[in-house]
């Protein structure tokens, strides 16, 4: 069951923030583990070269590759030194992604810019560049990463940008999947809710949790429904599944993974 032999995976963002498990991380080294090749981009080399060496070390085959997939040239030329690698691509995973916050009054045009590239033009950019090769496989497989910011919105804590670009995956995921269907190559989009992922000790806890990372943690596992934040590892399982041949009738829709928040009453 999932078994990803003799298949190529593209990871974008295979590294992770911080010391621990982060989405891209988690999903590259499990694919690894199902058998897949796998391509770990990151735009930072020594997160790209972490989870390679952990893949190698249990016996799997990758390769680092440094690039910001917010530049088209730079997701072109990852593109080509994948295919020329490993002689095509079967799965390409959309991970790259983060929240700023900030409404439509606070939040600067600057800002809005950037993470609408951060989160949106990334993915359509790989989308566009891998394309050709998914097609070519036969059974190709993209999955995108969107967040629960695209399904709830937050009266007194507004991420604007990130929750519309994130809305815009679905969306982004719906069209490819639609374009494609009859091409051999489906497209599905893994939604995480509040995950216990690096992004928690290093970044949050800044922005928002005034330095208490315990209380923080408190926090966010209250607000789930099962009372305790996922991990990288439920994100990765439900990208894995999406990717693989077992959901060969699976295109254009996604798979909530929030221990039931967005089917709780606010
Ligand atoms: N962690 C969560 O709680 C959570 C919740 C909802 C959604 N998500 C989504 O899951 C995805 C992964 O989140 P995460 O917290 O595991 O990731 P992360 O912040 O740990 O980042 C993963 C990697 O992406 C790399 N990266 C950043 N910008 C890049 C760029 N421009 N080009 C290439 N690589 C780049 C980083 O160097 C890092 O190694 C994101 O799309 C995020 O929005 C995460």
């Amino acid at each position: 069951m999932l078994r990803l032999d003799g298949k190529v995976a593209f990871v974008t963002g295979a590294g992770s923030a911080g010391p621990g498990w982060g989405n891209g991380k988690a999903t590259a080294v499990l694919m690894a583990r199902q058998g897949a090749w796998v391509f770990a981009l990151d735009n930072r080399a020594e997160a790209a070269e972490e989870t390679v060496a952990i893949i190698r070390a249990e016996g799997g085959e990758a390769m680092a590759h440094v690039a910001d997939v917010t530049a088209a040239a730079q997701v072109a030329e990852a593109v080509a030194a994948c295919v020329s690698a490993y002689g095509g691509i079967d799965i390409l995973v959309n991970n790259v992604g983060g929240s700023f916050p900030g409404g439509a009054e606070s939040l600067s045009e600057e800002d809005w810019e950037r993470q609408i590239d951060f989160n949106l033009r990334s993915a359509f950019l790989c989308c566009k560049h891998a394309m050709p090769h998914l097609r070519a496989r036969g059974r190709g497989a993209i999955v995108n990463l969107s967040s629960i910011a695209a399904l709830r919105m937050s009266a007194d804590r507004p991420h604007i940008a990130y929750s519309a670009s994130k809305y815009g995956i679905l969306a982004l995921t719906k069209s490819v999947a639609m374009e494609q269907a009859r091409q051999g190559v489906r497209c599905n989009t893994v939604v995480p809710g509040l995950m216990h992922t690096p992004l928690v000790e290093h970044r949050l806890v800044r922005q928002l949790g005034a330095n208490d990372a315990e209380q923080l943690i408190a926090r966010r596992n209250a607000q789930v429904p099962m009372g305790r934040m996922g991990d990288a590892w439920d994100i990765a399982h439900a990208v894995l599944f999406l990717a693989s041949d077992e959901a060969k009738h699976i295109t254009g829709t996604e798979i909530v993974v929030d221990g039931g928040i967005s089917a709780a009453m606010p």
